[in-house]
């Protein structure tokens, strides 16, 4: 078997946090159904934050439990707290992304704590958990938002995404999301900083999430996969943002992202083209939103052949 590397679909949460059309649940859940069918089982289907923050994610309950009954489909949901973390726990997922910043001040701007309590709170997740006697049974991640600089702040110091990852991994973290929010990332930032996050996380997956911002997201993916980093986060569309932190679009691409783990010889088992099918559907229920996209634009290479 050749080198794969897989891409988790978070179109679904980071690509609509800032869309301002409500996508209904049925529609949620039939993105989620296509892209299993197109070959990417995993899926940030929704995040459990106060409507008042995110209206489009009052029915995450709603979505979560319409993902259980998706043949294939493994649901992961975003949470920014313990309460949200109880919230997901409940509706039964078997993945919870946490999320936390490098930058104090994203940090602060986005869950209104320091990034030190956000720490404590995951402690707190992990604790809530096991005490539901679901260790081993649903697996915790954490995302470090802000790793390589910040819109608010400016600098974020590079020691800062290993130390936070170790402490993760301490607290019982089953994996890491190394996060570019901006979009502020270079290639020889994404070598430093992702290989250091490697050395401190043992057997710990490590992925990587970028945005597109400033043009750099793909050659970003480039320079994680020469490091060894095989699991990507990516948006349909190149959809998404932080709504916390000014400034923010899109994520890299997944059709686009595809295309280039592909091209790079790494098997994803993705069916690109059902990608591109997909988003001119979500294209309609999103009117006035930017989907961007080479893939979608040009067409693959009539010389294209998937990675074996
Ligand atoms: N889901 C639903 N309701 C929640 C919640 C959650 N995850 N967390 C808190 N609440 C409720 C509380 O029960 C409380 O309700 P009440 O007023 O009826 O008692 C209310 O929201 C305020 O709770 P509090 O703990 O004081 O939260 P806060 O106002 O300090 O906000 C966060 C903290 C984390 C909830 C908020 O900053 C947030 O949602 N951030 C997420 C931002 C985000 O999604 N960013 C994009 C992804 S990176
Ligand atoms: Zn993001």
């Amino acid at each position: 078997m050749g080198d794969r590397a897989m891409i988790c679909e978070v179109g679904p949460r980071d690509g609509l946090q800032m869309t301002r059309t409500f996508v209904s649940t049925e529609r949620k859940l039939a993105w989620c159904r296509a892209e299993v069918a197109a070959g990417i089982p995993d899926i940030e289907v929704t995040s459990f934050v106060p409507p008042h923050v995110i209206p489009q994610f009052a029915d995450a309950a709603a979505v979560a439990a319409g993902a259980k009954d998706i043949p294939g489909l493994r649901a992961g949901a975003l949470v920014p707290n313990l309460k949200g973390a109880v919230l997901a726990l409940d509706a039964g997922l078997a993945r919870i992304n946490y999320v936390l910043s490098a930058s104090e001040e994203h940090n602060r701007s986005n869950v209104r704590r320091s990034t030190a309590e956000s720490l404590e709170d995951f402690r707190r997740i992990i604790a809530e958990r096991d005490a539901r006697g679901l260790k081993g049974k649903v697996a915790i991640g954490s995302g470090i938002a802000t790793s390589f600089g910040c819109t608010i702040q400016g600098h974020v110091p590079e020691e800062r995404a290993p130390e936070i990852a170790a402490a993760l991994v301490e607290a019982g973290a089953s994996e890491i999301m190394v996060a570019d929010t901006v979009g502020y990332a270079g290639p020889a930032q994404v070598r430093r900083i992702m290989a250091a996050v490697l050395r401190v996380v043992g057997d710990v997956p490590v992925s990587a999430h970028f945005h597109d911002t400033r043009g750099l997201g793909l050659a970003n993916v480039t320079a994680a996969v020469e490091v060894g980093i095989r699991r990507f986060d990516a948006s349909l569309a190149g959809l998404g943002g932080c709504p916390f932190a000014p400034g923010a679009t899109g994520n890299i691409n997944t059709e686009d992202c595809a295309f280039l783990l592909e091209r790079l010889g790494l098997e994803t088992g993705i069916d690109i083209d059902a990608l591109v099918r997909l988003r001119e559907e979500v294209e309609t229920w999103l009117p006035g939103e930017r989907f961007s996209g080479a893939v979608a634009r040009a067409g693959l290479p009539k010389t294209f052949r998937r990675a074996a």
